[in-house]
């Protein structure tokens, strides 16, 4: 007999729920080959909000040159309409330019993206930490007097494919930076996928050291050494209740060859579920959701809960 949920038996330390924090529509689809259309997009938004996803990061005000998957942002918001606005549906914006992009749009929540690293700060936004931090300044600002929800990325967290190991101090510092420009949460990202458990615990107590506490933090977990699940509930016993995952496991970064796919949301459901921590997300409709993009991207999920489930993986 296939097991369809998890059996329920909570576990201690742990939040009574967690906001999962959806960024399959943009960090997966912004690495993929195929350029998906824009309705298929759409409907990859709109049947995450269907089965429970309450938010959903949609797309990047980038420019076109930089990331082509997603130069479609502005028809996608068009197509989307009410459901692609509020402050749970935010996008990414480096500059001034997305910013203006965005609210022309009509977006209610913002997300701009640091890097921990100088490498890394060059090569995804060609700038470097303090040149982003400048950068960011007037658009946090110009947010916030628009009325937006603004959420600070902190990328390479916890480690870097040019730098090696990157000092939590040096984490805290940018991530301090970033927030102090007025941002409503950080989101601390592990791009490679290298952190694990005691390095997880320890730049969260750094961070609230510093002033920024768990109840602003959430985390995003890229699973290239299947690392990013056990990351995330270390972090949920540290008091972090929002958890970037993407679902059926798409993402990436494309200036970072070593990014691979993101914490699965059926993964971090299920698990969630079993221990008996609310998410309000459908995980039958999450899978299918999961097999009806694969369908469209030409390959199966990586998520092994929507494996196990549809039997996709065959
Ligand atoms: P740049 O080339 O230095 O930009 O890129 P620029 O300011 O010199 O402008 C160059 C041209 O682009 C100008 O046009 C601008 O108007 C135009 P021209 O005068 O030559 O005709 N332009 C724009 N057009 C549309 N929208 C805009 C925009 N901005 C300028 N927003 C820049 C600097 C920051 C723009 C670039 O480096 C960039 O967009 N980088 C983003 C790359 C990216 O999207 N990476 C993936 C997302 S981050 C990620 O995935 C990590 C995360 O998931 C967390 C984690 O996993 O760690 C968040
Ligand atoms: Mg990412």
């Amino acid at each position: 007999m296939s097991m369809r949920t998890p059996q329920v038996e909570p576990a201690e330390g742990l939040p009574s729920g967690v906001t999962v924090y959806e960024v399959g529509p943009r960090d997966g689809l912004q690495n993929e080959k195929t350029v998906v259309p824009v309705e298929v997009k759409a409907e990859f938004v709109r049947r995450l909000a269907a089965a429970g996803l309450s938010t959903i990061e949609t797309t990047s005000f980038v420019p076109p040159t930089w990331v082509p998957q997603l130069a479609d942002a502005a028809e996608l918001l068009a197509d989307l309409g009410d459901e692609g606005r509020g402050p749970q549906r935010p996008v990414l914006v480096p500059n001034d330019r997305g910013l203006d992009r965005a609210l022309e749009a009509g977006v209610g929540a913002v997300a701009i993206f640091g890097s921990a690293t100088e490498t890394f700060a060059r090569k995804n936004l060609n700038r470097t930490v303090a040149e982003s931090v400048a950068m960011f300044a007037p658009v946090v600002r110009r947010a916030r007097e628009a009325g937006l929800w603004v959420r600070a990325y902190v990328s390479m967290c916890f480690g870097d494919p040019w730098e090696g190991p990157v000092p939590v101090e040096q984490v805290v510092d940018v991530c301090g930076r970033l927030m102090d420009l007025g941002c409503d949460q950080l989101s601390l990202g592990d791009t490679i996928g290298v952190g694990t458990t005691g390095h997880v615990a320890r730049l969260l107590d750094a961070l609230d050291g510093a002033g920024v506490g768990p109840e602003r933090t959430g985390v995003h977990f890229h699973d290239t050494y299947g690392q990013a699940l056990a990351n995330t509930m270390t972090a949920l016993r540290h008091g972090v209740t929002v958890v970037d995952a993407s679902t059926g496991g798409l993402g990436g970064c494309p200036y970072a060859k070593s990014a691979t796919g993101n914490l699965a949301t059926e993964d971090l459901v299920w698990a969630l579920e079993g221990a008996g921590v609310e998410t309000g997300v459908d995980l039958e409709a999450l899978a299918a959701t999961s097999v009806w993009m694969a369908g469209h991207l030409g390959r199966p999920s990586p998520s092994r809960v929507v494996r196990a489930l549809t039997g996709s993986g065959d």
